[in-house]
């Protein structure tokens, strides 16, 4: 395996807790293996939390294995039966508040997000991405990166605001790109960071935690 002289944030050991266990509310579109590194950073003790609800939009999503695994409630919201995106995230905040999430985390949510869904949840939803930002925010970030011709990349978790990936960082990751990279090859090093950092960056941000102040 290639060797990284990049250096990865320290992540406090032990993470910040609360009293009570924060309730996470996910929404993810696809594989679900951040959300499965959430579940696991829990079940190990890590993270002070617990998985109230996973909400999904596409119909068949691998996440819903990862969370059947876990013994996840899951509740599917498919985009495609909502007119319009501010009726999607209605009927996300009122399944997220009968589940009395205190924290949303996004994990590969691949939909914008509208007013309805902050204001319900104001400095309390989290994202994500596959990438240093604000450099490659949106879709197909690892290809970004590549067809940038950038020696490092990583990922990122930030606050979530109106504009996409974009909102105040929480935590970063560096992933050095190497000139044998493919995507697939790339994104799979980045999740493994993403795995790390993810965890770490949800007990940094319900812990008072603030990349504005
Ligand atoms: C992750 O790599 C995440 O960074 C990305 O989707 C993937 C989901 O993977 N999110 C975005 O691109 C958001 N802009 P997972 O379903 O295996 O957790």
């Amino acid at each position: 395996m290639q060797n990284s002289k990049l250096k990865t944030p320290p992540i406090p050991d032990p993470l910040p807790r609360s009293p009570q266990p924060w309730r996470l509310g996910i929404l993810a579109s696809g594989n679900g293996t951040n959300m499965a590194a959430i579940a696991a950073a829990i079940a190990t003790g890590q993270l002070h939390a617990e998985i109230a609800v996973v909400i999904y939009n596409n119909p068949g999503a691998g996440i819903v294995a990862q969370a059947e695994k876990y013994g996840l409630p899951t509740v599917l919201h498919n985009h495609r039966d909502h007119p319009t995106r501010e009726d999607l995230d209605g009927a996300l905040v009122a399944t997220l508040k009968q589940h009395w999430v205190d924290w949303v985390v996004m994990a590969g949510w691949m939909r914008r997000v509208t007013a309805v869904l902050l204001d319900a949840f104001p400095r309390r939803m989290v994202n994500i991405h596959p990438s240093l930002l604000p450099s490659f925010p949106g879709v197909r970030a690892v290809e970004q990166a590549l067809q940038a011709g950038v020696t490092v990349t990583g990922c990122t978790v930030h606050f979530v605001e109106l504009v996409v990936d974009s909102g105040p960082i929480i935590m970063q990751a560096a992933v050095p790109i190497f000139p044998t990279d493919t995507p697939a090859t790339l994104q799979a090093r980045i999740q493994v960071q993403e795995h790390r950092i993810y965890p770490a960056a949800i007990a940094l941000a319900a812990s008072g935690f603030s990349a504005i102040d």
